[in-house]
């Protein structure tokens, strides 16, 4: 079969992305704008601020993308867009600009969920560099700033259909990496800065346990049988812990000298931040990141054993965490369970998983309508209760 050009267009959140992919496999460029030193001084995106630096970004950032892959609108097969979940405004920006450059060029568009984007980073990489041959059930933990969500992939003639079997109650993983980080003045975004120092803390110091979540309702007459066998994660309550500990630690006066003296350096670089940080902040770093990992990767294995899973797939910011990538290589092997992840690169967001997971729509002619809107809260797949009713069919 001939090769397939797409090029993908992301801008679901704080990354406005480009990139040009072959048959979703090989990645030709790959532009990524972030838009961390305007969201740096408020501790996490400000919508607003998003939705203009998107528009400020786009047009550069796709000519750049197009040009470092020596491609033209003319010479491409088809546009991918982030179509949801994300930001309505942010993702307005990327949708209107990929509608009307499809529309002038005469190519098809195609919508695409980020959550399965995320997915397909794993994928591309994993074809890039060898043949994948996948055994299904696939169970992928998609785990990023703003979702933490379990799906179960099962392989159909037309693609992968998703169901999901669990997914975080409140906060993401990644958001309590950026508000832990936002609480110690540690800048923005929390989870490499934390990855970063928290091996240098004692991760026995403090104890945050965690609780199991079986159930979505917790009114027993609403429950359906299938919520039993969902596996939840909540972390709005390790935040508040961490908030806690501060206080009660009287952590405050350190918190403000580190921000006086951050303030002070242009543009202070990972090591700055060890010298500023003592040994009871270290500690507390470390404790709460090996928290959020362990609950993480045990709820991931035990989802996995509860489906029957095959193959384990990690994405999404939180899946660049170092800790995070050792325990579940660690636990997967030993449980004989292949896990795959993104490089660092791919794990947060980028445009060349937009147009690799766009790639089997293009094959199967599932292209959008001129009237695709963005929606915020887009899902992908069906939740268990909606499987189980489906197989007692
Ligand atoms: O996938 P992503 O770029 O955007 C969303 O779709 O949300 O993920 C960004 C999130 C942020 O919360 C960031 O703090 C987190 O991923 N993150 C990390 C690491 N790198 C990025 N969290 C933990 N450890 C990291 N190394
Ligand atoms: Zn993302």
């Amino acid at each position: 079969m001939c090769d397939i050009y797409i090029l993908g267009i992301e801008s679901s959140c704080d990354e406005t992305a480009a990139a040009v992919v072959r048959s979703g496999e090989e990645i030709v460029s790959n532009v990524v704008y972030s838009q961390f030193a305007t969201h740096q001084a408020y501790g996490g995106v400000v919508p607003e601020l998003a939705s203009r630096e998107h528009l400020r970004a786009i047009v550069p950032v796709v000519r750049t993308a197009l040009v470092e892959a020596g491609k033209s609108y003319e010479t491409i097969d088809a546009i991918a867009v982030t179509q949801g979940p994300g930001l309505a405004g942010a993702l307005l920006v990327g949708l209107s600009f990929a509608k009307a450059a499809a529309f002038a060029a005469g190519k098809p568009l195609i919508a695409v969920n980020h959550l399965e984007g995320h997915i397909h980073a794993v994928l591309l990489e994993q074809r890039q560099k060898a043949g994948l041959e996948l055994e299904f059930p696939v169970l992928a933990l998609v785990v990023s700033g703003g979702h933490t969500h379990l799906y179960l992939a099962e392989s159909r003639a037309n693609g992968w259909v998703y169901h999901n079997v669990g997914q975080t109650r409140d906060d993401a993983a990644g958001e309590a990496f950026d508000k832990v980080a936002k609480l110690l003045e540690l800048g923005y975004p929390g989870g490499p800065i934390i990855d970063f120092l928290a091996p240098h803390g004692n991760a026995k110091a403090v104890n945050f346990p965690f609780a199991q979540i079986k159930h979505r309702d917790r009114n027993p007459e609403n429950r359906h049988e299938a919520d039993a066998r969902r596996i939840d994660f909540s972390y709005s309550g390790i935040k508040t812990a961490v908030l806690r500990y501060v206080e009660l630690h009287d952590m405050r006066s350190s918190i403000e000298h580190r921000r006086e003296a951050l303030r002070a350096m242009a543009s202070p670089k990972p090591p700055d931040y060890i010298t500023l940080c003592d040994q009871q902040t270290l500690d507390l770093i470390a404790s709460f990141q090996s928290a959020v990992v362990n609950d993480l990767v045990s709820k991931t294995l035990a989802a996995a054993r509860e489906y029957n899973a095959s193959t384990l797939l990690v994405s999404g910011g939180v899946a660049a965490n170092s800790l995070l990538r050792d325990h579940f290589e660690q636990q997967a092997r030993q449980e004989g369970l292949p896990a795959y992840f993104p490089s660092r690169q791919l794990s947060t967001d980028n445009a060349a998983m937009i147009a690799a997971a766009a790639y089997p729509l293009y094959l199967a002619g599932e292209f959008a309508e001129a009237e695709l809107s963005a929606e915020a809260a887009l899902r992908l797949g069906k939740d268990d209760a909606s499987r189980k009713q489906e197989l007692e069919r």
